[in-house]
């Protein structure tokens, strides 16, 4: 692999495959050559820096890493997360065929399917009134307590969602500060609330105390018998959410191949279902069923999570970009960024490869990223002009949710467009100035400014375009970006299903709170902490 990475720096370096401008200018049919659909969703990549040399190279690259064959044994159920010996079957969760998944021997799909049927009639009982809360009254209100992969899709995707939402308003609590919790449950009615508390370990200390905190908001309340009514879990860990009090019925599971990054396609979805109803949920799941079949049969030239994914190798690991922007021109996707980030860096922010040794160059970029248009009044400055490259990700829909704003979504689409184009196009120091004399600006003044507005160009981008943000499209969307994931992992040649870097954190967490509590000396800490947490306690109630 090694030797197609040397290759196609060479080859990128030759080829000038990086000079946008002269790419588009030697092939006016560049967007049709370098652009693909599936179905309403268009993918233009015309605007990196890759050329038909570049292309093969990157083919050959996905043949010589067996992208093809892992791709395969994942949706086999082989145990791919070697590391934790579990397969990673987010794909069985959404597998509308119904055709058997098999993990050690066991079909999953009638218990797959169990489940979401105990979910719908849940969703639906609380959507109806039928469910209500102990005195009688039907629930306004849903509070979500989870973290990570427990919160960030059901979050993401309620707001993205927002024309669909005809349930009761959603909420979410997922930080241990206690302002999170606080500031939640002063808006609510606990008569009319339900609490959902998603954890896939239902270990999680973040997650534990706020649910400590929900429970002693309803007993107190309404009193402690009024808890079984105005709880829910989801977990894997189905004894531990027993012990917490929550009815059977109540419960929904999954399994320890669904990782918690992966999993708003199980019962952590189950806000969302509250949100949309079972039917919009069940179309969800249809469009990341629609992007794994295409995943798995698409040949790489015209594969979306395939293109998408060597690109994003050619941008980390030939030329050296550091970072990714995600920039939804679509409102409703902005916590989709802070969702690809816990997806991408959670699965590729690894420093060492399947066989224990260190990964050669470079693993998974830093993602970020906010919606457009608010992102260009803040930090476009710097993906325009600044001195390190940013590939950017583009996303828009034809039409938005409001006819009669179609106007905003007009100028939306303008702004989208212009972003790409100037990124890709810049200004040379000759335009620059004549821009400027063009203007009344004298020659010598025009020769000291110009300079300040000489734009490089040149810069990456990738467009997406959707018809319009429905269901069908948000399950697809995600879908295409998990597989991008999967692709980059393989080529890295990591383990994309562990996490064992958010564990150090959480140990040393546990180990201090005593000593912030002041029951143990902070003695064997180093001297910055015993300073932090001398300044912190003496500062404290
Ligand atoms: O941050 C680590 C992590 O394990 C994530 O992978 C996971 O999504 C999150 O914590 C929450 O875990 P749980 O669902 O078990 O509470």
């Amino acid at each position: 692999m090694q030797a197609i990475v040397k290759d196609l720096k060479n080859t990128a370096a030759a080829t000038n495959a990086t000079d946008l401008r002269a790419a588009f200018a030697a092939d006016p049919e560049r967007f049709a050559h370098y652009s693909v659909a599936l179905g309403d969703l268009l993918m233009d990549f015309s605007k990196t820096g890759v050329n038909e040399q570049v292309m093969e190279l990157l083919e050959r690259l996905a043949g010589e890493a067996d992208v093809a064959a892992k791709r395969d044994a994942m949706f086999a159920g082989e145990a791919i997360n070697f590391t934790e010996g579990r397969a990673v079957l987010h794909t069985a969760l959404r597998n509308r065929d119904n055709t058997p998944v098999l993990v050690d021997g066991k079909d999953v799909m009638p218990d797959v399917n169990a489940v979401l049927a105990a979910m719908g009639r849940f969703a639906e009982g609380v959507r109806s009134g039928e469910l209500q809360g102990a005195t009688g009254k039907a629930i306004t209100d849903i509070v979500n307590i989870g973290i990570g992969g427990s919160d960030l899709g059901p979050v993401m995707a309620t707001l993205a969602l927002a024309p669909f939402h005809d349930g009761p308003r959603a909420h979410f609590v997922s930080n241990v500060d206690g302002a999170h919790i606080a500031d939640t449950l002063k808006t609510l009615d606990a008569e009319t609330t339900l609490f959902i508390i998603a954890s896939k370990t239902f270990t999680t200390i973040e997650t534990m105390t706020n649910a400590a905190s929900a429970r002693a908001f309803i007993a107190d309340t309404l009193g402690e018998d009024a808890v079984r009514h105005h709880f829910a879990a989801v977990s894997t860990a189905l004894d531990k959410v027993a012990a917490f009090g929550i009815e059977s019925d109540r419960i929904f599971g999954f399994w320890d191949w669904v990782g918690g990054r992966y999993s708003i396609w199980s019962a952590i979805g189950l806000p969302l279902m509250i949100a949309i109803g079972a039917e919009n949920f069940g179309r969800f799941l249809d469009g990341a069923h629609a992007m794994d079949t295409h995943f798995r049969e698409a040949p790489v030239r015209e594969n979306l999570p395939m293109l998408l994914g060597l690109i994003g190798f050619y941008h980390r690991n030939v030329l050296g970009y550091p970072s990714r922007a995600i920039l939804p021109y679509d409102q409703r996707l902005s916590r989709f960024p802070a969702y690809l980030q816990q997806l991408d860096m959670e699965s590729n922010g690894k420093g060492v490869t399947v066989d224990g040794t260190p990964v050669e160059g470079n693993s998974g970029p830093v993602v970020w990223g906010e919606p457009g248009t608010n992102g260009q009044h803040a930090f476009y400055q710097l993906i325009h002009q600044g001195t390190t490259v940013i590939p950017a990700e583009f996303m828009i829909a034809t039409k938005g949710f409001e006819p009669k704003l179609h106007h905003q979504h007009e100028l939306l689409i303008a702004n989208c467009l212009a972003q790409s184009e100037a990124l890709m196009k810049g200004r040379s120091l000759d335009e620059a100035k004549a821009q400027l004399t063009s203007k009344g600006t004298d020659e010598s003044q025009a020769a000291f400014l110009a300079p300040h507005r000489v734009f490089s160009g040149n810069r990456p981008s990738i467009t997406f375009v959707y018809d319009q943000l429905t269901p069908f499209a948000l399950g697809r969307l995600i879908a295409l970006y998990e597989h991008r994931v999967f692709v980059e992992g393989v080529l890295f040649r990591i383990n994309s299903f562990d996490q064992w870097g958010v564990e150090l954190g959480k140990e040393l967490a546990t180990g201090l709170l005593p000593v912030v509590q002041g029951t143990e000396s902070a003695e064997g800490h180093d001297s910055s902490t015993q300073g932090l947490v001398a300044r912190l306690r003496s500062k404290s109630a």
